[in-house]
């Protein structure tokens, strides 16, 4: 079993051809809702992949997060501790993707900033039955921390996705086995300005030297890079054709969690969540564009031959 402690929001995603400059209005291509939030994503692409998952989150007491809960239902994760919040909005991103598949996005994040540190307390016994349990930063970060702690003393493997980034204790990132930042997160973690692969591998220094044990950062179209105290290694990106890049994150930890919890190594997972961030991308959304597992290992098998 993995335990998700995150987000969960209703991407409101607009597609334009350009992003508008500051005081312009544009005319826009299409609207979307599409589920999303960075806690609930990587629990679908988890399920979607083929493992037991569980979230840990809450929504307010309305139609988008009732919708944000049967699309998680549906797909395989376990929903029953997804607190509903009364008298609080369901969390939303306002999302803008151009034609180049660059996006910008806008949390606001309502019921997510209701996940208290009693409800992660309250949750001890299912972090308990985890192997792995995995986190980002889009819900109060005492509890993420909390969280953390629980599942270390528990000896289970925590994976930390630091997003959106704030600097972290010394305390706080000895609790993670695994931090997958990108490279802008990665810098508001170091305290690095990152400018070059050099400066990346100094960035990964401070952190290691804080007990990081082991880093993977993500580059978008250049893949990703994992470093530790034995030295680095290039996943490069599959080249593909991008249309819209909301998620490729989440997808790529989400299946670095599976293959983990496989027992697979973290080289192969990385291979592997190489290719589930690639088939992200090619589709608009978050959640509706996350591969299912037989996907995924259609696209590798087309890439050995
Ligand atoms: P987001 O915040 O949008 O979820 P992120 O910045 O956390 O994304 P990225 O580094 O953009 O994460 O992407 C994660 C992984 O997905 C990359 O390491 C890479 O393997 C894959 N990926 C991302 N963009 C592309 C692309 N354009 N082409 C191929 N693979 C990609
Ligand atoms: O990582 C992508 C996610 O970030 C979006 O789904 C949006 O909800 C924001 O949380």
């Amino acid at each position: 079993m993995i335990t998700v402690v995150g987000s969960l929001n209703m991407d409101l995603v607009t597609y334009t051809g350009r992003m508008p400059v500051i005081g312009e209005t544009i005319i826009g291509k299409s609207f979307r809702q599409i589920p999303g939030g960075k806690g609930a994503n990587q629990a679908d692409a988890i399920a979607k992949l083929g493992a037991k998952v569980r979230m840990i989150g809450c929504v307010g007491c309305d139609d988008m997060g009732n919708t944000l809960l049967e699309s998680l239902n549906n797909d395989g994760v376990d929903i029953t501790l997804v607190k509903k919040v009364e008298g609080v909005s369901t969390g939303i991103a306002s999302i803008t993707v151009d034609s180049a598949a660059n996006n910008c996005i806008i949390v606001v994040s309502g019921a997510n900033n209701m996940l208290t540190v009693e409800d992660i307390n309250a949750s001890y016994d299912v972090i308990q039955d985890s192997e792995v349990v995995v986190a980002q930063l889009e819900v109060p970060i005492e509890s993420v921390k909390t969280a953390l702690k629980i599942a270390k003393q528990l000896g289970k493997l925590t994976i930390l996705n630091p997003a959106p980034a704030v600097p972290l204790e010394d305390e706080f990132l000895a609790n993670v086995d695994i931090l997958v930042p990108n490279d802008t997160e990665l810098e508001i973690l170091s305290g690095i300005q990152v400018k070059d692969e050099a400066d990346l591998i100094i960035a990964a220094k401070v952190l290691m030297d804080k007990g990081v044990r082991e880093l993977v950062v993500t580059l978008g179209s250049k893949g990703a890079m994992h470093i530790n105290k034995s030295g680095l290694k290039i996943y490069p990106a599959h080249q593909v054709s991008a249309a819209d890049t909301t998620a490729a994150g989440d997808s790529f930890i989400g299946a670095v969690a599976v293959a983990i919890n496989e027992g697979k190594s973290l080289d192969e997972a990385i291979y592997f969540a190489t290719a589930v961030g690639a088939i992200t991308v090619t589709r608009e959304g978050a959640q509706s564009s996350l591969p299912l597992r037989e996907e995924v290992e259609a696209f590798i098998s087309n890439i050995k031959q």
